[in-house]
């Protein structure tokens, strides 16, 4: 059989891109994740791991071809700055990531923000709250929320409703945050003050807090505390403790009526009025799919909260920079392509990342916990579109 020149030229360039095309685009991304996989609060990691797993199981096969996606786990083990800086700097140096990106709590995530800037490596937050933390490195870009953005609005909406009002936040970052943020919104409104107490985080000792409260007797109390355990022994002792009876009226941030702990609250979340950007109760279509294959996922009574969601939009940005790059990650293209990142379908509706800031901008709902089709639920009545950080908005900052 003769085989002509052009035939073994064209069989040969053939092979040689067969042999080269692995090569020429096969690139593993590595991601460090740094979340709370142990500890009281491991329910609030355990929220970003599903939602993690859930989008690398729906989302892999879209990669380029030859492009891989490696999620290196790191446990903090809960608000421990100290651990999470020495994880982000293994997971640097060491593992020599792309990307860092989980980190529920707001000391920690302060803590790795100036290895971010030294190691030039960009930190996608996909939970912490406290409005500063995007202030404190260029390579910060935040998915999840700031405290202010519902406390702010949630003191405006009170001040319509109410004469006066009780603070009781978590005695770090993110209560300070929604202590001033509540404040300036209900005093502005009209509002007063009827005291304000700080609570050591995290604790489920409320009684005696909530005993001045009762004291007290203001229309509202206005509560943060962190989403998860805490948020529900929160709960317990104002039913324990009949502030309702009294005519309390118990509001805030949507981290004290989180979805996934609303089942193991009894009956004393019912007529809670809290602001905030996600509830597993949306009826978004996008919402619908999320909830639909979380549960399929992970069983009928599984929910989704808010930090499944950071963790999910997190997870559609880093997605999204690597498609830009061609399957790449660099620190500063990834940086200049988050700024005004946009997603109009997330499960919490309409989000984008503010050039000037790196900050989510998101709606925001009024929710009230009422019981549907036998389950309790954070049933969304007014929505606040496309709110920006009011604290960085108030203060001029970037
Ligand atoms: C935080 O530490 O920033 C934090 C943790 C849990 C929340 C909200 C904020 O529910």
């Amino acid at each position: 059989m003769r085989i002509s020149r052009a035939t073994l030229a064209g069989v040969a360039a053939a092979f040689a891109l067969v042999a080269a095309a692995p090569a020429a685009i096969a690139q593993t991304i590595k991601i460090g994740l740094i979340n709370t996989y142990s500890g009281p609060m491991a329910s609030n990691g355990d929220q970003i791991q599903k939602a993690v797993d859930l989008f690398m199981k729906q989302n892999e096969s879209k990669l380029p071809a030859g492009v891989k996606i490696e999620i290196i786990k790191r446990d903090d083990t809960g608000i421990n700055p100290e651990t999470a800086k020495r994880l982000a700097q293994e997971l640097i140096v060491r593992d020599k990531v792309n990307l860092i990106t989980g980190v529920v709590w707001t000391p920690n995530a302060a803590a790795i923000a100036p290895l971010a800037t030294e190691a030039k490596v960009p930190f996608i937050i996909m939970n912490a709250g406290t409005a500063m933390l995007t202030t404190l490195s260029p390579y910060i870009a935040r998915t999840s929320f700031t405290l202010w953005q519902s406390s702010y609005p949630m003191g405006t909406w009170s001040s319509k409703k109410f004469k006066t009002a009780y603070v009781a936040v978590a005695d770090y970052g993110p209560g300070h945050d929604a202590q001033a943020g509540f404040i300036k919104g209900f005093t502005d409104g009209g509002g007063k003050i009827a005291g304000e107490v700080r609570m050591p985080p995290p604790t489920s000792d409320f009684a005696p807090f909530l005993q001045r409260v009762k004291d007290a007797k203001p229309e509202a109390l206005f509560v943060f505390v962190p989403a998860g355990k805490s948020a529900t022994a929160l709960m317990k002792a104002f039913g324990d403790l009949g502030l309702a009876k009294e005519g309390i009226k118990l509001i805030g941030p949507g981290d004290i009526t989180t979805d996934e702990e609303l089942p193991n609250m009894g009956d004393v979340p019912i007529g809670v009025i809290t602001m905030f950007h996600y509830s597993a109760a949306g009826d978004r279509p996008a919402n619908k799919a999320f909830v639909e294959a979380y549960k399929k996922e992970y069983g009928a009574n599984a929910w989704p909260n808010f930090i499944s969601v950071g963790a999910w939009d997190a997870m559609q940005a880093i997605f999204d920079a690597v498609r830009a790059q061609g399957g790449k990650l660099d620190a500063d293209k990834t940086m200049a392509f988050l700024r005004g990142w946009k997603n109009p379908n997330s499960p919490r509706g309409p989000i984008s990342i503010d050039p000037n800031t790196r900050d989510i901008i998101q709606n925001e709902y009024v929710r009230e916990v009422r019981r549907v089709g036998g389950v309790l639920a954070n049933v969304e009545l007014e929505t606040l579109p496309a709110v920006k950080d009011p604290w960085k908005e108030i203060n001029k900052k970037q």
